[in-house]
């Protein structure tokens, strides 16, 4: 965009700006459809169907500085639209909605026998009556609209007499992806018409402390529910199973085809770096058909350590799942490749067959007949001759599909998401500031810092949401006070609100030191922005800071 006055110019002049703009757009339009088509003819993968990837094709260009925004990481589970993923196996999409309930109800009401005075007001309430977890489901669906039950269990006894504690596992409608989470909450019963319970007091997230884990109870109202041929028992859907595979046999591996990508520059880049680089390297893997050699070490760019040092030593699977990657892809951890190799060079004459390729110039075209069982490539030249996303650009961009879908967050990540959010009762509103260094950088964002100024932010969000919702600020700024202003019109809520979630008694606390050796792991500023994400993502009214909070464009000046 020009920043001229047409006024003051002549109309031939404008006439043929006009024109040649126009032309301009044609073109560009031209080059954006045939871009398109030629992706869309290539082989399916069925992420390239989802609107939000695709934008993210274009605008993250071959130059992508990635300066752009880093106080959000999308990945696979905000990416594809439509219906979530199901798994490869167990309980394909079945959930307790309104027709299942109703199929219960009949089947209950055949069950009891009929009678005119039926119903003994004064009955002691008995949680194990399918009844009582009738009233619970109802009351579920029409409270929690962004919610999916997936099961319950029978409901236990609370602490007194019309009281019961229900569990159940749920996905949130906001999240493509298949995972279960899990909640128990304390239900006060009263009587309804007609025989029946109704929840007269619903307590908050987790609240059902005597439902907590009693996996082996499955509800038999489920079990035996008539339209649900395929419901298995759960899994221990919580047991998150992020191992590293082993390699097999010394013949398997002999059998494999390998792509190795040698540590390059993108090493202690910054996350969306990070990841661009890596879904590179993996769509490689997938168009030549071979098993991609997967570095689990991590380097944290100094910009999200506390210490404001690059870190290495960091695990991939803090931050993705790794489960789900390697149930998608088709992958094996490096440590465990190259041992199998070592081995395989020691006690055979004939080594291992291997390609060397050391420049990013040969593209993964050339390498599709090429019959090595490692290819090897290697990223020795200098900056940024040496980042592995380079592999993918040009021609190969139309070859290469990024596999969003096998990246999701970590799991223990997520479950620290659904804890705030259902702390929230999944009904909050949420607001985006950036601030950090765009903020002080007045050259690109000119107005970015007086329009996330704590005032500028409430008098904006008075236009938009209710005065006294709950209001959940993702943000980088540092300064926890910052939006105390905001205080005097919402219930604020911030990351750090929640440290216990991380603190040193936490779940998530346990289960990270075991991946590191029992080391505690610090909660770093990678995993904050991933939860920060995901929040926000499950807001009912959600407010940017770009185009919403100020004008500034996202990526600098001029670039909107
Ligand atoms: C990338 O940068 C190079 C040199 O800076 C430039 O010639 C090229 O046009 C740029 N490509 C895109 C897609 O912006
Ligand atoms: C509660 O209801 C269940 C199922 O209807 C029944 O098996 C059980 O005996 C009842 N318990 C009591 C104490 O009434
Ligand atoms: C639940 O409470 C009922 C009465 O309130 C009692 O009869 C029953 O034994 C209790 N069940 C358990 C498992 O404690
Ligand atoms: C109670 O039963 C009557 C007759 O069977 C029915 O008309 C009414 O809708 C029922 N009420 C509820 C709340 O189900
Ligand atoms: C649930 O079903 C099993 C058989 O499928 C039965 O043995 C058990 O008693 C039932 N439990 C309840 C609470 O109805
Ligand atoms: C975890 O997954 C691996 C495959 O990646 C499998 O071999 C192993 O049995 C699983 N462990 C458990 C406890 O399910
Ligand atoms: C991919 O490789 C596997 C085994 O390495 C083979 O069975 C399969 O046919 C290959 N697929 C294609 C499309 O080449
Ligand atoms: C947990 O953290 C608190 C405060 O940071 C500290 O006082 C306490 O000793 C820690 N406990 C353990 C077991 O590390
Ligand atoms: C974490 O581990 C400690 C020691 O193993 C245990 O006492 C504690 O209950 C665990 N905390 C959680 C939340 O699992
Ligand atoms: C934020 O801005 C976008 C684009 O202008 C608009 O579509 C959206 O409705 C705005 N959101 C709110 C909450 O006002």
């Amino acid at each position: 965009m020009k920043d001229s006055n047409p006024s003051t110019e002549p109309i031939g002049q404008n006439l043929i700006k006009l024109i040649s703009n126009l032309c301009f757009s044609v073109f560009v339009f031209s080059v954006l459809i045939i871009t398109v088509i030629a992706i869309t003819y290539q082989p399916p993968d069925p992420w390239l169907e989802s609107a939000p990837a695709l934008t993210k094709l274009f605008t993250e260009s071959e130059n992508a500085t990635f300066q752009n925004d880093n106080s959000i990481l999308k990945t696979g589970e905000d990416l594809t639209l439509g219906k979530a993923e199901s798994p490869a196996s167990g309980p394909v999409g079945f959930s307790i909605t309104e027709e299942v309930i109703e199929k219960t109800e009949e089947r209950i009401a055949n069950l009891t026998p009929k009678s005119d005075s039926g119903c003994d007001e004064s009955r002691v309430l008995n949680c194990s009556d399918p009844r009582v977890l009738l009233a619970v489901e109802k009351f579920n669906l029409r409270v929690f609209k962004s919610i999916v039950f997936l099961d319950y269990q029978t409901p236990l006894n609370g602490s007194k007499e019309e009281e019961c504690d229900v569990s159940w596992r749920f996905r949130n409608k906001k999240e493509k992806s298949w995972r279960k989470y899990r909640d128990f909450r304390r239900f006060r019963f009263g009587v309804g018409e007609n025989c029946t319970y109704k929840v007269v007091h619903a307590g908050g997230w987790h609240s059902g402390i005597n439902a907590r884990r009693s996996r082996s109870r499955i509800s038999n109202a489920t079990k035996g529910r008539p339209s649900s041929p395929k419901i298995a028992p759960p899994v221990q859907d919580e047991e998150i199973n992020d191992t590293i595979p082993s390699l097999g046999s010394e013949m398997n591996f002999r059998k494999g085809k390998y792509l190795y990508y040698s540590r390059g520059g993108d090493y202690c880049k910054g996350m969306n770096h990070y990841l661009w680089s890596l879904l590179c390297g993996l769509g490689e893997a997938m168009y030549l058909n071979r098993t991609f050699v997967m570095d689990l070490n991590m380097c944290l760019a100094a910009t999200y350590n506390p210490s404001n040092k690059d870190e290495e030593g960091k695990d991939f699977r803090y931050y993705f799942d790794f489960e789900h990657l390697k149930e998608v892809a088709s992958i094996v951890e490096e440590d465990v490749f190259l041992r199998g190799w070592k081995k395989w060079d020691r006690s055979h004459k004939r080594k291992l067959p291997v390609r060397k390729v050391v420049s990013h110039k040969m593209t993964p075209m050339q390498l599709k007949k090429d019959k090595n069982t490692v290819i090897w490539r290697q990223f020795d030249a200098p900056e940024p001759e040496n980042y592995w996303y380079r592999v993918c650009e040009g021609q190969a961009a139309n070859y290469i599909q990024r596999p969003w879908h096998a990246i999701w967050k970590s799991k223990r990540l997520m479950n620290i998401v659904s804890e705030i959010s259902g702390n929230l009762d999944w009904d909050f509103d949420a607001v985006h500031v950036v601030r950090g260094e765009k903020a002080q950088n007045k050259e690109l964002w000119p107005h970015l810092n007086s329009d996330t100024s704590p005032e500028a932010i409430l008098a904006k969000l008075k236009e938009i949401i209710q005065p006294w919702r709950n209001l959940y600020i993702a943000t980088n700024e540092p300064f926890y006070n910052y939006f105390d202003k905001l205080r005097s019109q919402y219930k604020v809520h911030l990351l750090d609100d929640y440290k216990e979630l991380w603190g040193n008694k936490s779940e998530w606390y346990n289960e990270t030191m075991i991946l590191n050796n029992g080391r505690p792991v610090e909660f770093d500023g990678y995993m904050r922005v991933e939860v920060d994400t995901e929040v926000l993502y499950r807001a009912k009214t959600r407010v940017e800071t770009f185009y919403n909070l100020t004008k500034d464009c996202k990526d600098g000046i001029n670039t909107c």
